[in-house]
Order: structure tokens, then C-alpha cells, then sequence
């Protein structure tokens, strides 16, 4: 069985750039670091980062020295006062595409706009450019969730790992309304990038393997996109997720990964599907010996 690895796959600039001040930052002899939430969504990175003395808090509430990492999603600008307030340091990692989503955001709040902001309102990123809004945000996960607009004018931006099909969805259905809409694309293009990649892997191969933290939202959609060309697909965090039957009768598997997936798993979950395709033609080889 041959393993493919998507063209583009694992960390994204954001991520690498937020991982990287954090390991600087621990190296500094300069109080506790902690991050607002979990710096990515990979289990592994941040049990790594806490054994480097990197902990991850839910709240300000209960800190009251040392500096604060923003993690690339990026937060509102309610948490920045707070961290002021207390005169905790604060690094911030956000991801300067997310960072451009917030500052669009903000410039049309402050113009009088309605926002709206494509993606999924749970995530993080979605509330922390929700939070530069002052309170003008909308959140919708797709066109079908808006109704009649009343204000002749609108702005739209996007959570950055949204497809770019949903977004122009979103923008045409407003501008049949007869709205005018200032449209501002905040898609980053690692995510178009990997997701094109692993589209063109999935029409190609097998089976896909998906591997990303679960909670991933851009690994999540890689493993959605995969799915739906029709070829089985698994979203793993691990190597030790692998199971064999997944590569019976497989000549080409492929391998694609989350912008939070380091290339160390990457290259772990390789070598792994490597040995169990091994296995597997080992069984097949015995199997048919015993039928002759
Ligand atoms: Fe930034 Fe894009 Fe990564 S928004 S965090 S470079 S997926």
C-alpha cells in the first residue's frame, strides 16, 4: 500500500508563530505563563507546553501574576481590559489573519453596520471577533439563517477556516435582499489550501486518515470534506487510533492533517499505517498459503 501525505498538511503559519512565542516565552525567566484556553487544538502540543511550565487557564479570575498568551483564535476585547486591569503581561499570538477579522469587524461596528460573522458561534474565534463588534455582531453558520434585513447597508466577515462556497453563499443571498454589503473575505488561505489538498487526495486514494484534535474545527472540516467525495475517511489524534482493517484491500491510503497537527504525529501516523499495512499482507500471505 502506498501512503500519500496531502501536499499541504499540519501546522499553518498561525500556529507555528503562536507555538513559537510560547516556547520563547517559557524560556524567560519571568514569572508563571499561562494560556487563556488550550494554546491549540492538539493534546499532545499542550501537554508538552505544560511540562515546558506553559498552563492553561479557563478565566483570568484566579491569576494574579505572570503574562498571559492569547492563543491564535484571538480573543475580544473585553479579556485584554481584564488582563490590563490586573497588570498581567500579555503576549499576544493571535493570528494576524484573525486578527484582520477583528479589526474589520471593529471598523464596521464603528461605521453603524449590522456585522455578520459567518461561522460557528461556539468557537472562540467566532466570539472573540464577536466581542469587537460592540455588540453589532451577528453570528450565522450559513445564508439560510438570515432573515429580512432592514438596514440598507451591512459587513460581513468570516471565521477563517470557513468554506469559501458558504461565504459567497452568505454575500449573494444578502445582496439579493437589495442590501448593500461590504464583504470583507477573512478566509485564510492555509485553510483553502489544505482543504483543496486533501479533496484532491481523497478522489485519489482508498481510504483517508484524518489527524487532528477532535475538537479541531479545521481538522474536523478536512475529515468532512474527505467524507463526503465518498471514500472512507477516519479523524484520528494519534497513531495508536489506527486499526488494520481499515487497510485491508487498500493499494493507496491517504494522510492529510489539521493546521494544530505537528509533523513529528504526522510523520508518527505514517510510519504506523506503513507497519500495519506490513501486518495486513503478512495475514493475506498466510492466509493464502493455508488455502493451497
Ligand atoms: Fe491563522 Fe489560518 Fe492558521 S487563520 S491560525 S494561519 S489556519
Amino acid at each position: 500500500m502506498q501512503v500519500k501525505v496531502a501536499n499541504k498538511a499540519g501546522f499553518c503559519y498561525g500556529v507555528k508563530r503562536a507555538i513559537d512565542l510560547a516556547l520563547t516565552q517559557a524560556k524567560k525567566d519571568d514569572g508563571p505563563v499561562y494560556t487563556l484556553g488550550p494554546l491549540i487544538h492538539n493534546p499532545q502540543v499542550v501537554q508538552d507546553l505544560a511540562q515546558r511550565g506553559i498552563q492553561e487557564i479557563n478565566s483570568l479570575d484566579h491569576v494574579q501574576t505572570g503574562t498571559v498568551i492569547i492563543r491564535s483564535h484571538g480573543v475580544g476585547p473585553d479579556i485584554l481590559k481584564k488582563a490590563a486591569e490586573k497588570n498581567l503581561k500579555v503576549l499576544d499570538a493571535t493570528c494576524p489573519f484573525v486578527a484582520k477579522a477583528q479589526k474589520y469587524a471593529r471598523e464596521m461596528a464603528e461605521e453603524g453596520l449590522p456585522v455578520f460573522i459567518l461561522g460557528d458561534p461556539g468557537h472562540p474565534e467566532v466570539q472573540g471577533i464577536l466581542g469587537w463588534t460592540n455588540g453589532k455582531g451577528i453570528v450565522v453558520e450559513s445564508a439560510d439563517e438570515i432573515s429580512r434585513v432592514e438596514h440598507p447597508k451591512v459587513g460581513v466577515v468570516a471565521q477563517t477556516t470557513q468554506p469559501l462556497a458558504n461565504y459567497q453563499r452568505l454575500v449573494e443571498a444578502l445582496q439579493e435582499q437589495g442590501v448593500q454589503v461590504d464583504a470583507r473575505n477573512t478566509i485564510c488561505h492555509a485553510t483553502g489550501e489544505r482543504q483543496r489538498a486533501a479533496l484532491e487526495l481523497a478522489q485519489e486514494v482508498d481510504v483517508v486518515v484524518v489527524v487532528g484534535g477532535k475538537t479541531s474545527a479545521n481538522t474536523k472540516k478536512l475529515a468532512k470534506l474527505c467524507e463526503e467525495t465518498g471514500t472512507p475517511t477516519y479523524h484520528i489524534e494519534s497513531a495508536e487510533e489506527l486499526q488494520q482493517e481499515w487497510f485491508r484491500d487498500c493499494r493507496k491510503a491517504g494522510l492529510t492533517a489539521g493546521a494544530s497537527t505537528p509533523d513529528a504525529i504526522i510523520e508518527e501516523v505514517k510510519r504506523r499505517m506503513n507497519e500495519l499495512d506490513q501486518m495486513t499482507n503478512g495475514d493475506e500471505t498466510m492466509n493464502q498459503a493455508m488455502e493451497v
